[in-house]
């Protein structure tokens, strides 16, 4: 993946996926679960090019960062079928994945570890732990700035997203 292709491999995700569903649904703030996929995705993405050195599976960790919270429903919604939605909702990203991808381990793992140490089982490798980390930053980050994002590359890949499959 080149320097400038995460936008068009974000679009590309999102137009085989229902990924623009999860538009609607807020994460954290204001911060929708789509753009704070997205959000994820790219650090990780940046990280992996600035770490170049690491040689981390670039494609898989994107596609398992943007993919890594769509369980597809509203979590402030409360629902008994998922009392604890920090411990749920990875297996239901996971769950939703796999029906519309053929996943890699690696997706697997990222998708299935993020809320590591919530769920008890640790990443089982490298770009696991990074999404692990730039999860917890990202919603940190998210939960006390209004309009995050704002003006950087992240809301323009969600503009082209939301543009692009209606
Ligand atoms: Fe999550
Ligand atoms: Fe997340």
């Amino acid at each position: 993946m080149k320097n400038d292709a995460f936008s068009d491999f974000a679009v590309n995700t999102a137009e085989h996926s229902r990924l623009l569903k999860t538009a609607q649904y807020i994460q954290h703030g204001n911060t929708s679960c789509l753009l704070h996929s997205i959000a994820v995705a790219y650090f990780c993405y940046r990280l992996s090019v600035k770490f170049n050195f690491l040689k981390l599976h670039r494609r898989e960790l994107v596609r398992g960062a943007l993919l890594h919270d769509y369980f597809l429903y509203d979590w402030h919604i409360p629902d008994k079928s998922r009392p604890l939605h920090g411990r749920y909702h990875p297996k239901a990203a996971y769950r939703n994945a796999a029906e519309d991808f053929a996943l890699t381990p690696i997706e697997k793992d990222i998708i299935k570890k993020h809320m590591f140490p919530l769920t008890l089982t640790p990443p089982a490798c490298r770009e696991s732990v990074l999404v692990c980390i730039v999860d917890k930053i990202c919603s940190v980050y998210e939960t006390f700035k209004k309009n995050a994002y704002k003006s950087s590359p992240i809301y323009t890949v969600f503009n082209k997203i939301r543009s692009s499959k209606k």
